[in-house]
């Protein structure tokens, strides 16, 4: 589908509805062939407004806070699985309101907690984050597996049996990886782990699985899972974000002002990198521009950069066709998972739009967040 970028206000993020459709039903069909539960990480993508398209597709959702629980209960209403690294005392109540499943990252968590969950009237099953201590993430930024890291309970901390009340593990190792470095991680956990394995009702085999992108070989995941339900007679189930909202959307910025600066052009855009893109700083990486290239030599090079004081608020030098001028539009690709969960008021920005584009080609807005009153409301 081709969308008018003229209909769209800028700043704006802008989901495809069909493209979103389409990585739906792939998991669909990961689901109907191996018996895998899929649940959507909120924190990767919280985009409510598409949850009564996504809640057609997927069996819940899993939150990493007690905001999320929340919105998860009451916008997605379907089972919410809740990890966080500690839960409070004076939430717990709450949490228990909204979850079905709770994954305690550390025993001192569960030991704390396990007499409020057995008093509790609803049944919320349990389950431990383990740390299999193998990772393939290069960027230690995104490795829970580095040393002292605090994110799981290493084999050696656990033993050969499952505390009472323990019904689950839970893993989360992967960044975007593909079936043979789930299937490696596995293969560790089988050898570190294998007792509790075979004591648990279910394994959470957390996010990262990049199943929608072209290329993912969903037959060998297929596999991995029936293998797997198999072998220890247990529930699998994923949590992905990334890979639910993957090449979905784009963010519209504007450019307001571009001058020369020492032969690069620098491009002020109604937007900021690091307020509103942040993973592209942090990871680091250079989205793709529509109609534009890395900048190649011979060709005017601008570097995109964002509203706030931050020097490095910029995303990169890039090529166009044409010269660039102040109001013409950017069309950032693949803008969804990691965006909109992750902007910030930073310098006071304003929050690009929200809006969707239909699969009957029409433009829906759907929120203008981060107005004055949302920029107070954090501050004193
Ligand atoms: C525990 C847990 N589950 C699921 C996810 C979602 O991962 P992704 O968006 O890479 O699929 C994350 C991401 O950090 C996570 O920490």
């Amino acid at each position: 589908m081709l969308i008018d970028f003229a209909q769209v206000p800028s700043a704006c993020f802008v989901l495809e509805e069909t493209r979103l459709r389409r990585n739906l039903e792939i998991m669909q069909q990961v689901q109907q062939a191996s018996g895998v539960k899929i649940i959507l990480a909120l924190k990767g993508f919280s985009m409510f407004s598409v949850f009564p398209l996504v809640r057609q597709f997927l069996q819940g959702t899993t939150a990493s806070s007690l905001n999320e629980a929340r919105l998860g209960y009451e916008e997605f209403n379907d089972e919410v699985h809740a990890y966080c690294p500690a839960y409070f005392n004076d939430e717990f109540d709450e949490m228990l309101k909204y979850s079905n499943h709770l994954t305690f990252n550390s025993l001192n968590q569960w030991n704390k907690f396990k007499g409020r969950i057995r008093e509790n009237p609803k049944k919320i099953s349990c389950g431990l984050r383990i740390n299999p201590e193998y990772a393939e993430v290069e960027t230690d930024l995104y490795n829970p597996c580095a040393v002292g890291t605090r994110l799981g309970i290493s084999a050696e901390y656990l033993g050969d049996t499952l505390p009472e009340g323990i019904e689950g593990i839970h893993f989360h190792t992967l960044c975007e990886s593909d079936s043979y470095a789930l299937e490696r991680t596995l293969r560790v956990i089988e050898d570190r782990f294998a007792p509790l394995l075979h004591q648990a009702k279910w394994l959470n085999w957390g996010g990262g699985h990049l199943m929608t992108q072209a290329g993912y070989d969903l037959k060998h995941l297929i596999e991995l899972v029936k293998e797997f339900r198999a072998k220890y007679q247990v529930e699998i189930i994923m949590e992905p974000g990334s890979a639910v909202a993957w090449e979905t959307g784009y963010l519209i910025a504007t450019v307001e002002d571009t001058f020369d600066s020492k032969g690069i052009h620098a491009v002020v855009l109604n937007i900021s990198i690091s307020a509103h893109m942040p993973d592209c700083i942090e990871m680091p990486y250079k989205p793709r521009v529509l109609g534009a290239t890395d900048a190649v030599p011979g060709k005017p090079a601008y570097r995109l950069g964002g509203l706030s004081c931050l020097a490095g608020d910029f995303v990169g030098d890039y090529s166009f066709e044409q010269p660039l001028k102040v109001g013409d539009r950017i069309v950032f690709n693949d803008m969804m998972h990691y965006t909109m969960v992750k902007t910030t008021f930073f310098n006071g920005v304003r929050h690009p739009s929200i809006g969707i584009w239909r699969e009957d080609n029409t433009f829906e807005l759907v929120a203008q967040p981060g107005g004055y009153q949302s920029f107070k409301d954090k501050l004193s």
